[in-house]
């Protein structure tokens, strides 16, 4: 078993996600729109690297369902429909539609995370839909990382609680002495630390502090709500859509011992 957190996905490449299963979290707040998104009824969203990306991409699907949502510096980027706001993604702006997507850091993480075995969706909001999912992984003996997006290249607190809560719920009960990283331990060390509240980690962190200046605290209310949007989205071929149903999948191959 293998269980690691990545407090930022910088420098994240191809290479350290091949076959691993990835989670990836931006508590404030992509993933939590992202998740509040799709349990309204969104079909699908198309995460992208940049504005002009967006904007290029939406005009080539060309159709009305499509919306546009981000933000810069917190804040809808101008022209677009949506914000980054999980409040703004009610049943009435966004079912039926596509939402092409760019945040500043979790649209990133969530780009870095293409390639690997399956990328998942993570945050308080489907915290327990997503723990189930990386506790069958790792009952599969599959390479588990939690991916946090961070706050412009450096650790976020809010991401590394969360991943510390969904690390919890991954181990289900388990305390294992191998298999995780120092940067698990220390997200594990933070559910010691601030318990069972959402508020208060998300609150002190720099994010949940900078979106409470501008004017977002619901925002961060909202972000803290455990399971309010239970749905499990999943990356795949460029896009963010419910998860199907685990089949149950053949395990790695394990190495063979070798004769003398
Ligand atoms: C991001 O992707 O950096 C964040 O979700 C920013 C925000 O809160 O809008």
């Amino acid at each position: 078993m293998k269980l690691d957190v990545w407090f930022s996905p910088i420098g994240v490449g191809p290479a350290d996600v091949q076959g691993r299963t990835i989670f990836v979290i931006d508590v404030l707040r992509a993933t939590t729109a992202m998740c509040a998104a799709l349990y309204h009824g969104a079909r699908a969203l198309i995460p992208v690297a940049s504005t002009e990306e967006a904007l290029r991409l939406a005009q080539t699907i060309g159709s009305a369902d499509v919306l546009l949502a981000g933000e810069k510096k917190c804040v809808r980027i101008p022209g677009f429909a949506l914000g980054n706001s999980p409040l703004e993604m009610t049943e009435h702006a966004v079912k039926g539609k596509t939402i092409v997507v760019t945040t500043t850091n979790g649209t990133k993480a969530l780009l870095a995370a293409q390639g690997a075995a399956a990328v998942y969706v993570a945050g308080a909001v489907n915290l327990t839909a997503a723990g189930e999912r990386a506790r069958e992984a790792l009952e599969q003996r599959r390479d588990v990382v939690i991916l946090c997006s961070g706050r412009d290249r450096a650790f976020g607190l809010d991401d590394a609680y969360c991943a510390g809560r969904l690390a919890v719920e991954a181990l289900g009960g388990r305390k294992p002495r191998k298999g995780l990283n120092d940067a698990a331990l220390a997200s594990l060390d933070l559910v010691r630390r601030y318990g069972d509240n959402w508020e208060r980690p998300l609150s002190y962190s720099r994010a949940g502090r900078e979106l409470v200046r501008l004017g977002f605290g619901a925002d961060v209310l909202d972000a803290a709500r455990l399971d309010a949007y239970p749905v499990l989205p999943h990356f795949h071929e460029r896009r963010v859509t419910l998860a199907p149903q685990l089949q149950s999948q053949p395990a790695p191959p394990q190495p063979q011992p070798q004769p003398l």
